[in-house]
């Protein structure tokens, strides 16, 4: 077989790259471990960005986007005294779409269909070739039988736990990682939304989120423990405990209900660099992991899309974007990985949290609370910095 860009991963990355290139005249293949079905059964955020919005409208596949997003104008910050807004149109004009990544990744999907996209699912045993040489190339394993996909280019769209990232070698490759002590519980229940925006709850007993994927679906995350297990919350422990970390007003009126999905994530931050070696090209998870406190997991993949959409149309005539792509890549990364591990520093508590430590998060809450500038500036990177 032979292609343009081999993409290895068919997650929102790899698909909204073979959407955009394929648009483009570019021909693409996805290699994707998994079958489609467990590629759409993940949970994962629900809040994009305008830069996001924008690559669905330009990638075909913003219509249902548009029909059932829900476009948000500002979110809510809890402490243990009350609650203050931030105003995103207020501060700068823009506002997010909260709006599941399951339904961008079903939309993707469909779109791809649409063109007649090359994915094949399934496949393993996937190892990248000649990346410094003359022919790149992956083999792989694909019903039963042995492949090879020559190629020009490969973007590496494999998430955290591919094998992309690891295909550079070692000494090249420099990583940056913080581990959080903690991690996040999270719940999807069929009940109507605790509010009408986001609440980003600081409270004693640890942090807390009202989220949403519609009026009928909530979804929410409480801080626990990493040696706590899923399974060992009950509905009741669950709902008892959100509501006691969530503002009074909220907790006393909040719709409760069976929960259709409960897990627990460990919370990171991690970069590696550079996020290009020779043919291969990095991608959203598969070169940096962001704690979801900012909501900027999906939306960071997006921009690097982007970018290396830019330099692969442009690539036929000049190489200047694809030199270019790590180190633009990279400068946006960084700004969202500072602004998520700011988000989760001021909202959490920490097992080793001194009292100093404490005065000093708390003033960070009630500097947003009184400051328009501080609020503007958050609003800035919460809305997405352009791309
Ligand atoms: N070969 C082929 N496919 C692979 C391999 C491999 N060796 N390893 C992983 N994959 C696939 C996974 O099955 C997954 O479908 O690559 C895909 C990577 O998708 P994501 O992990 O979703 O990463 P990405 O597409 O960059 O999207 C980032 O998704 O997980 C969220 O929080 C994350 O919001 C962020 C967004
Ligand atoms: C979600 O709705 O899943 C969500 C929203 C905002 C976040 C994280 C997760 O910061």
């Amino acid at each position: 077989m032979r292609t343009q860009v081999a993409i290895i991963g068919g997650g929102p990355s790899g698909l909204l790259l073979s959407q955009l290139l394929n648009r483009a005249g570019i021909a693409t293949v996805v290699l994707e471990r998994s079958t489609r079905d467990h590629v759409l059964s993940r949970i994962r955020a629900g809040v994009l960005e305008q830069g996001t919005v924008r690559m669905l409208h330009e990638a075909g596949c913003a219509d249902r986007m548009m029909r059932e997003g829900h476009p948000h104008h500002g979110c809510y910050l809890s402490t243990d005294q009350g609650r203050f807004r931030v105003d995103f149109t207020e501060a700068c004009g823009q506002e997010v779409m909260v709006y599941g990544q399951t339904e961008v990744t079903h939309d993707l999907y469909d779109a791809q269909d649409a063109i007649g996209a090359t994915i094949l699912h399934e496949v393993s045993d996937v190892v990248l070739h000649d990346l410094t040489g003359d022919h790149p190339h992956v083999t792989f394993t694909h019903g039963g039988q042995a492949q090879r996909l020559d190629c020009d280019w490969i973007a590496g769209c494999d998430g955290f736990h591919g094998v992309s990232r690891k295909s550079i070698p070692e000494h090249v490759r420099q990583e940056f990682e913080r581990v959080y002590p903690f991690g996040w519980l999270g719940v999807l229940s069929r009940t109507k939304p605790a509010a009408e925006e986001l609440i980003y709850a600081n409270h004693p007993r640890g942090f807390a989120l009202a989220s949403m994927r519609s009026e009928h679906l909530s979804r929410y995350y409480i801080q626990v423990p990493l040696t706590d297990k899923a399974e060992a919350w009950s509905d009741e422990a669950f709902w008892t405990e959100i509501r006691r970390r969530l503002p009074g007003d909220v907790a006393d009126s909040m719709e409760t209900g069976p929960t259709i999905e409960k897990s627990i994530a460990p919370l990171r931050s991690f970069v590696t660099e550079p996020m290009r070696w020779g043919r291969l090209f990095l991608v959203g998870d598969a070169a940096h992991i962001v704690p979801p406190t900012g909501a900027k997991g999906l939306n960071l993949a997006v921009s690097d899309v982007h970018y290396l959409y830019e330099a692969l149309v442009e690539a036929h005539r000049s190489l200047r974007g694809v030199e270019a792509y790590s180190e633009r890549a990279l400068k946006r990364v960084w700004g969202a990985m500072r602004f998520s591990w700011w988000m989760t520093s001021i909202l959490h508590r920490f097992p080793d949290q001194s009292e100093f430590d404490q005065k000093i998060q708390e003033n960070e809450l009630h500097i947003l609370r009184d400051m328009p500038s501080a609020r503007e500036t958050m609003a800035r990177s919460y809305v997405g910095l352009p791309f």
